[in-house]
């Protein structure tokens, strides 16, 4: 089967049939990741640029790696090193790699919506939105959903809680148009300057106190505060900000059976405890491997044209 789409620009987008899609294929290529042979010709012959106007360390690389266990030639470019740094634009820029025979771009943008313009006006390469600023970042919801799909027996009625800065998180929107979809119920928890709003059609539940969303709760999903999108005080201090909405192992204590998830990087001290981060509940470099698998999925299905 294949994904019937030229371009992945977020989970709201996607059915769930195409969302289970691309999980099983990110199953099937993930022994390629553990394997001591990273070698496969899925993606052999094709060539992809990945573009980022925003710093990363956990999806530029996986997309990288990604690209080149599959047998791909793949190209780096960071907005600093560029010549968008001469003024050029993005549509300039685009077409440019267009014309160079990329077969896809990966794009990270500080300003949401960036990667749909540049999906317009690619006319044969496919795009990937790796983060466009608080957006979607749909290849985090689905690395997130992945993880969860190996450690729960089912989407279907679990309780998810995200914590933390829902308002400015990529990370939260694409999980909640992924996790709603598929029948999840979703918990928003945090400062009320800091929730994210407008999502109460898909049944969405916000809470100011974190208890309420963690009693019972199957996963937790824990957000760092994004400072790079803040314009005022949104919480006073990091160490009242910890003491109130921080996950501590005390808080712990109401969801026994749950997985933590953090999409990195982490504040250790400041949205998780350095006890929580290094805690058997935790799956947050589980998730990290599964983001090379996903987005190996995700250039084999987008930029391969495979079956
Ligand atoms: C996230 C991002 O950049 O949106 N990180 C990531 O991709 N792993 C979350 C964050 O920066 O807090």
């Amino acid at each position: 089967m294949r994904l019937n789409r030229k371009d992945l620009l977020g989970l709201k987008d996607l059915t769930p049939e195409e969302i289970t899609l691309i999980l099983d294929k990110a199953e099937a290529l993930k022994p390629i990741v553990e394997s001591p042979v990273k070698k496969v010709p899925h993606l052999r012959g094709k060539a992809f640029v990945t573009l980022f106007f925003e710093n990363s360390t956990r999806t530029a690389k996986s997309f990288e790696l990604a690209g080149k266990y599959l047998g791909g030639d793949v190209i780096n470019v960071t907005a600093s090193a560029s010549s968008v740094k001469k003024g050029e634009t993005l549509k300039d820029t685009a077409m440019n790699l267009e014309a160079m025979g990329v077969d896809g771009v990966v794009i990270r943008h500080g300003q949401g919506g960036a990667p749909a313009i540049l999906a317009k006006y690619l006319q044969h390469a496919s795009v990937i939105n790796a983060g466009d600023g608080f957006n979607e970042h749909p290849t985090q919801g689905l690395l997130d959903m992945l993880t969860i799909r190996q450690n729960k027996a089912s989407f279907k009625g679990l309780k998810v809680a995200i914590i933390g800065d829902s308002k400015h998180s990529r990370v939260a929107r694409s999980n909640i148009w992924g996790l709603t979809k598929m029948g999840a119920e979703v918990w928003l928890a945090g400062p009320s300057t800091l929730l994210a709003e407008g999502f109460e059609g898909l049944g969405v539940k916000t809470t100011t106190r974190i208890e309420e969303a963690l009693e019972g709760a199957d996963v937790i999903n824990t957000l760092r505060l994004q400072l790079e999108r803040m314009d005022r005080g949104f919480f006073p201090t990091a160490a009242e900000y910890h003491k109130f909405w921080g996950l501590t192992p005390n808080r712990m204590k109401l969801a026994p059976n749950a997985i933590v998830m953090h999409p990195g990087p982490m504040n250790r001290g400041v949205e998780i405890s350095s006890f929580v981060a290094d805690a058997e509940q935790n799956v947050i470099l589980p998730q990290v491997a599964n983001g090379v698998a996903v987005r190996m999925a995700v250039t084999t299905l987008l930029f391969g044209g495979e079956a």
